[in-house]
């Protein structure tokens, strides 16, 4: 006989666990960026859009199937719909979490190396204009990144060692009031450069032609998905070690809230640093945190060290608690299917994804530098998860919930029975979310193959 399911100690370590899984690179690195390219402020209003229209329903779809099915997300699919295909979308979750973590580590071990290199002074000495070299130096290496990425996903192994009580939600505990202390403080800071006013205009005063271009809509709908841990059975495996007095739709609303002011946060202290520094441009992409603000926290003199400092341990455990939500999909899936102890099954999956990070920490200069279609290893394995395999297990979990299973029981495990909310939640997610997933896969899928 199984021994009882793991729970989480109460409904707030289970809400901080999933703002855990949902704020991390996603909301620093990828948020960044992406508003950075796609114009700023007509992007976050169509982004904040999608997150309530879109990803909202999906979170609480997650939610209920999760906590219906107590079991990891393959098993949740069998167990809320027995013998029918939609175990796929389970199936696809453990696959993509896997190969998302195998990339996700070798980023966030570039961040944990930022941070000791202002930590020891290295990153200060660099002169004006050489941070891309400093980067593609370092990200081109071969010990360095394996060995940063290595460290990153050991801590995140450990995390997951201790169980869903005592290592997850203990750190997440920890972890997110830190994360919210630190994001403020440096969002105090950057009020008060000179590139403040430029920086908050650049946020939050539209481009009116922005909203013709449909790429922005499919950046948010992709940015939507990724940031609250969307598709992947993140959420589903989380939901599944709750009690079952917890209630769902407020849960899932207290997650998408901080997520979302986590995200405009972090644009407050990146935006006005980078407008202070006129000769610098928000559009720089992926690799604006590694090269643009580091370029902008040294020309701020000692109190940017502090600043990179903070700043690149902020987004270190952001990271790390969102890889944990990662790892944990897998672990709890090979326990099952396995009959493995947590030990056991996490050290399997655990130094398995970390193998499988290897070839992405070595794409950038190392001996891993071939391209797939156009593509690094690593943007090879980002490209096909974030713009295929997330929205095509979102995309089968709305119409799981809206048409699939019976509407009686996802209404009484959310408690939205008879209700105006309930309702309207089914109808997002048998029309609305689907339709607006299926558009973008579709753009995703033409802009890969045929273009
Ligand atoms: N939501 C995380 C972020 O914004 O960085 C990334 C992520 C974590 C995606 C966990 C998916 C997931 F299952």
């Amino acid at each position: 006989m199984a021994l009882a399911r793991e729970q989480f100690g109460s409904k707030l370590g289970f809400i901080l666990a999933a703002v855990g899984s949902a704020v991390g690179l996603g909301n620093i690195w990828r948020f960044s960026y992406v508003a950075g390219e796609s114009g700023g402020a007509a992007f976050l209003l169509i982004y904040i859009l999608c997150i309530f229209l879109i990803g909202l329903p999906v979170l609480l779809a997650e939610f209920s199937i999760g906590r219906r099915g107590q079991s990891d997300v393959v098993g949740a699919f069998n167990k809320t719909a027995p013998g029918t295909p939609w175990v796929i979308a389970g199936v696809l979750g453990v696959l993509t979490s896997f190969i998302i973590l195998s990339f996700y580590g070798v980023i966030a071990g570039w961040v944990m190396y930022f941070m000791t290199a202002f930590l020891t002074g290295q990153a200060s000495g660099v002169e004006e204009g050489g941070f891309a070299d400093f980067f593609t130096g370092f990200i081109g290496g071969s010990i360095g990144p394996v060995f940063w990425q290595v460290l990153f996903m050991a801590i995140v192994i450990l995390i997951v060692f201790f169980g869903v009580k005592k290592g997850i939600e203990f750190s997440n505990k920890i972890f997110m009031p830190l994360l919210a202390v630190i994001l403020i403080m440096l969002a105090g800071f950057s009020l008060t450069l000179d590139g403040a006013g430029e920086g908050l205009a650049f946020l939050f005063s539209p481009d009116w032609n922005a909203f013709t271009n449909p790429e922005v809509y499919a950046s948010a709908v992709g940015q939507a998905f990724f940031t609250l841990s969307l598709g992947m059975g993140a959420m589903i495996t989380y939901a599944s070690y709750l009690s079952k007095e917890a209630r769902l739709p407020s849960a899932a609303g207290s997650v998408v809230t901080m997520d979302t002011l986590f995200a405009i946060i972090a644009g407050i202290v990146i935006f006005p640093a980078v407008f202070t520094f006129s000769s610098i441009e928000p559009d720089a992409g992926p690799a604006l945190i590694f090269i643009v603000l580091p370029e902008v926290f040294n020309q701020m003199g000692g109190a940017g060290t502090l600043f990179a400092i903070f700043f690149f341990f902020l987004v270190a455990v952001a990271a790390l608690s969102s890889a944990v939500s990662l790892l944990e999909v897998s672990v709890s899936y090979v326990m099952r299917q396995m009959n493995w102890t947590r030990h056991k099954a996490t050290l399997a999956a655990g130094i398995a994804v970390t193998l499988l990070g290897i070839p992405s920490a070595l794409s950038q200069g190392g001996p891993f530098t071939f391209t797939i279609g156009g593509f690094s290893f690593l943007d090879f394995m980002d490209v096909i998860t974030d713009r295929i395999t997330l929205p095509l297990g979102g995309f089968i979990i709305a119409l799981f919930v809206g048409w699939g299973w019976n509407k009686i029981d996802a209404l009484r495990e959310t408690g939205l029975t008879d209700s105006v909310v309930g309702t309207l939640w089914i109808w997002m997610l048998r029309i609305v979310a689907p339709i607006g997933i299926l558009w973008i896969l579709i753009q995703n899928i033409i802009g890969l193959f045929f273009t």
